[in-house]
């Protein structure tokens, strides 16, 4: 194996099904990083359950999402990444009261993640929640990663994190790594509205798992250009989303779509069916992966625990320098 440049480490919550969002957002930009790092993705069960009260559906969100992943490429087997549930390596727990120690609790009713989430969930400010950065900075640590690749919202958590590193290592002596976060590019997917992000929550999304019925079905809803409204109205494709869509799932036909749209040579609804066509194509090697591995009983879950074990075994390692540097008994 030739040499990788360093480790990556990840987390995402479970939310089942992933959409196009996730997809651009963060899954291609994660099976890209496997050429060039060791990479460590994790399923971040424990967060979730800081805004999650009805926890029924958690294990089959973890599932879906898991084999979305994989279908998509990430690549335990082939390429050695670790792919596991947080809960899985309960030694995080432990991390996290430990650095719990050396975070001032203002720092973190500072943070605007934090007031975000408040507000979203006033009436359950609990605190896990609050401890919600302390979680992360600990899987992160937990791994000696050097790099993680996050949208840059969560850029207050990465700062955090560095933070509490230096603290920690001040008062215990050189033990955890900085991490260094990775922006690359993460565009902001629209969902159907064309107006806000695409999110399971709005339920403005195309799963990259739906049927080619689906991905039509679902691509016909979508808002085009508002000015647009009969076929001979000249559109603007800078501000229609199914343009932009087209800019990432049709290789090759751009330019022409554009012109196209301009001259109103080309209607909306034909514009989206080409958009259909071009997504159900594009996703259809995955949706076979997905389908190979969805039949196989127990897969899935092997694979997570595979990924569990090997995650264990650094998280073992580490924890016991952690714990010789705190001098615990
Ligand atoms: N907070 C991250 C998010 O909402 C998820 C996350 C948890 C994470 N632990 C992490 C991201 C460790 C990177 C590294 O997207």
């Amino acid at each position: 194996m030739n040499k990788k440049k360093g480790r990556v480490f990840s987390g995402a919550r479970p939310t089942g099904r992933q959409h196009l969002g996730n997809y651009l957002g963060a899954i291609r930009n994660y099976v890209a990083l496997q050429d060039d790092y060791e990479c460590i993705y994790c399923i971040v069960d424990l967060h979730a359950l800081t805004t999650l009260e009805d926890t029924s559906q958690l294990r089959e969100w973890t599932y879906e999402m898991a084999l979305d992943w994989l279908a998509a490429g990430i690549d335990p087997e082939g390429r050695g990444t670790i792919l596991f549930v947080q809960s899985h390596v309960p030694e995080v727990t432990q991390l996290h009261t430990l650095l719990s120690m050396v975070t001032p609790l203002g720092r973190l009713t500072r943070l605007p993640t934090f007031k975000e989430k408040v507000r979203q969930h006033p009436e359950d400010v609990n605190y896990g929640l609050v401890g919600y950065p302390v979680l992360m900075a600990a899987d992160i640590t937990l791994y000696k990663a050097d790099t993680i690749p996050v949208g840059v919202d969560q850029t207050p958590h990465l700062e955090f994190t560095r933070d509490i590193v230096r603290r920690f290592n001040q008062r215990y002596g050189e033990v955890l790594i900085e991490p260094e976060p990775e922006y690359t590019d993460f565009p902001k997917v629209l969902g159907l509205d064309g107006e806000q992000k695409m999110s399971k929550s709005l339920g403005n999304y195309i799963e990259i798992a739906a049927s080619p019925d689906e991905i039509e079905a679902r691509v016909m809803t979508m808002v085009t250009d508002p000015q647009r409204r009969r076929l001979s109205d000249p559109g603007r494709p800078e501000i229609c989303n199914v343009f932009t869509l087209h800019g990432y799932f049709s290789a090759g036909e751009v330019e022409q779509i554009a012109v196209d749209c301009r001259h109103a040579d080309i209607g909306c609804v034909q514009c989206k069916k080409l958009l259909a066509e071009n997504l159900a194509a594009y996703f259809a090697p995955f949706r076979e992966r997905r389908a190979e591995l969805a039949d196989e009983p127990g897969r899935v879950w092997q694979v997570l625990e595979e990924g569990a074990t090997r995650a264990s075994d650094i998280a073992s390692r580490v924890m016991k320098e952690v714990r010789e540097a705190v001098k615990l008994p």
